[in-house]
């Protein structure tokens, strides 16, 4: 198994084995405890959680449900912060007993409105216990954002023909936001947040007669006719043979500012609009900022946003207001990735090639800079709006479902989380392996390393190279940045990654190919341990592991549908986490941290 001895990454933990358990499973030496949970109070007037007698009203302010990324932005003093959630779906069937998909009651779906979006709870760190806490103070930021909370658009297609709907004529205001996956921490303490797959909330593409329209809805997976949530029994714009254009309103990245809590959320265009799992910004060293992106989908692609304006250093209100501007306008890119080994050995296996890496360059293909597109047959409005079938005409290159993409704030190379893709290779007309996804039937994933040319993130052009081929490290199919694979803890479906201060990688997972709960690792990227991957905690039965949040003195995760298990509903719960005995699960933040408060990476 992984060996612990003490190293300059500072991961000394004993890793945690693979399990089924029913709990949060933390090393030797570790405490664990839940923040938040599903339905605990937000705001300062919010109700008790119930069940049994859940309302709308209650449940707007109350925490949302399946939180997934998770984000801190910290308070003047010290300790505390605004914890940021996301929302990202609900599952009715775990929410609600005798929950019927044929015919949800009106409550019910507005229940489901407002367990979307975000959250802002305030939380402080307890000096008698060391734990994470909700602060008493609910009163100045907490705050919960849902499917009815009004965006403003903003950016070269705010007002677009192509966002317009009769209830919004200006195509500058949308309510709400869905289906917020992953996200980021900006420099200038905002959030980040993508709407990934909110095709599954509208109804209808069926009956959508244009075939413009209907190419365009079906590169974004719109399809069927009634909904599984029924959404448009009660709302005409989740219908998109009534209101075709709504559909174009979700699929952005939204930027949340929990210091300001009267601020009007925004959808940013100027980064494009797929299935945004989620955006991450670095500074480039002639302070232009830069966001990286994926697209969640098999065979879809890596995007960065690089912008016009610079960074403003400092935390005053006229800084930040200019820095809440800088996304607004830049050139969006998408990538393209050469192998730089000879076809022929990369046989779809995973049998490394002769040089003895997955590795070659690539570069940022221009999509569009403001109102100037550099795509053949699309105006700069489609390029943003349409951002898929942009991307499509231009070369670029076709990857593993592309999660979390994050660059490193201490080499400013950028890790991207490709979660697996078991098409590949195998369903008719997908195209077979490549060097930068080099498995047929890729079950397990893998994580990429890239660095831009003179590690300026503005580049164009980069060099690349897998740093970890997921999976049984007893299988000749996996490769962890040339460590020793006997020491190395087994990792399957890589989704989320996050830096702790030393500048270790952190991985969550979800969808686990290997019989165990999924969790959360860390592996140096640096140093002799590079590519030693060791397993910090594993998340309940069902649970997905997202959102991990590294700090010096304690580790955060989301733990996302807990007791979500084939067969498992509210009337047959297979999970009682974290409340025990016969509860219902509840999706929850949940903190770890070292009994003898010493720091996490010691
Ligand atoms: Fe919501 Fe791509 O995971
Ligand atoms: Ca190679
Ligand atoms: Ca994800
Ligand atoms: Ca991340």
């Amino acid at each position: 198994g992984p060996g612990n001895g003490p190293g300059r990454d500072g991961l000394d933990f004993e890793p945690v084995r693979p399990n089924t358990l029913d709990e949060v499973v933390v090393p030797k030496g570790f405490e664990t405890d839940v923040v938040i949970r599903w339905g605990d109070a937000v705001t300062h007037d919010a109700p008790e959680f119930d069940f049994d007698r859940q309302t709308a009203a209650a449940q707007a302010k109350q925490f949302g449900y399946n939180n997934d990324f998770c984000g801190l932005v910290p308070l003047p003093g010290w300790d505390r912060w605004l914890m940021v959630s996301n929302h990202e779906y609900t599952t009715e069937e775990f929410m609600f007993k005798n929950w019927s998909s044929a015919a949800p009651t009106e409550e019910q779906v507005k229940i489901a409105w407002a367990a979307h979006g975000l959250s802002v709870v305030q939380v402080e760190r307890e000096h008698r216990t060391g734990k994470l806490v909700v602060s008493k103070d609910k009163k100045k930021y907490n705050r919960r954002i849902t499917l009815t909370t009004p965006f403003e658009v903003r950016g070269p297609a705010a007002g677009s023909k192509y966002l317009k709907t009769s209830a919004d004529p200006s195509g500058r205001k949308v309510l709400g936001t869905q289906n917020n996956c992953a996200g980021g921490v900006t420099p200038w303490g905002t959030i980040l947040s993508g709407e990934e797959n909110f095709n599954q909330y509208f109804a209808n593409a069926d009956l959508v007669t244009d075939a413009g329209t209907k190419a365009k809805l079906g590169r974004y997976g719109f399809s069927g006719k009634a909904s599984l949530r029924k959404w448009e029994n009660y709302d005409k714009r989740f219908d998109l043979a009534q209101e075709p254009n709504e559909a174009n309103r979700f699929g952005w990245i939204v930027e949340i500012d929990p210091l300001d809590p009267t601020s009007t959320p925004v959808k940013h265009t100027a980064l494009g609009r797929f299935k945004h799992e989620g955006a991450n910004v670095i500074v480039a060293k002639d302070g232009r900022v830069v966001a990286y992106m994926g697209d969640d989908e098999r065979f879809d692609y890596m995007y960065k946003f690089v912008s016009d304006g610079k960074y403003q250093k400092g935390e005053s209100k006229r800084a930040r207001e200019h820095n809440k501007r800088l996304l607004d306008s830049g050139t969006l890119y998408v990538a393209q990735f050469t192998g730089d080994s000879p076809v022929s050995e990369i046989d779809g296996t995973g049998k490394l090639p002769g040089d003895g890496e997955f590795d070659g360059s690539g570069k940022w293909i221009p999509l569009a800079h403001n109102d100037k597109s550099f795509v053949p047959g699309f105006t700069a409005e489609e390029v943003y709006v349409f951002t898929r079938l942009a991307a499509d005409q231009v070369g670029a290159t076709k990857m593993d479902r592309p999660e979390d993409v994050e660059p490193s704030l201490k080499n400013r190379r950028v890790y991207a989380a490709l979660t697996n893709n078991t098409d590949r290779g195998v369903k008719p007309g997908k195209e077979g392996a490549t060097e930068v996804a080099p498995r047929v039937n890729n079950k397990h994933g893998h994580v990429l390393e890239l660095e831009e040319r003179r590690s300026d993130n503005t580049a164009t052009t980069f060099s690349w190279k897998l740093l970890l081929v997921c999976g049984d490290p007893n299988s000749p199919d996996t490769y962890f940045g040339g460590y020793d694979k006997s020491q190395v803890s087994p990792i399957s479906c890589p989704d989320n990654v996050a830096f702790d201060p030393r500048g270790n990688l952190w991985i969550s997972t979800d969808g686990n190919a290997l019989k165990s709960n999924d969790g959360v690792f860390a592996v140096p990227v640096e140093g002799r341990r590079r590519g030693q991957v060791k397993q910090f905690l594993t998340v309940p039965r069902g649970a997905e592991a997202c959102g991990p949040v590294i700090t010096d003195d304690f580790v955060l995760v989301s733990v996302q549908h807990p007791g979500e298990i084939d067969g498992a509903s509210a009337n047959n719960p297979l999970s009682h986490w974290p409340d025990g005995g016969t509860s219902q699960p509840r999706p929850a933040v949940a903190v770890a941290w070292r009994e003898d408060r010493r720091r996490i990476c010691d």
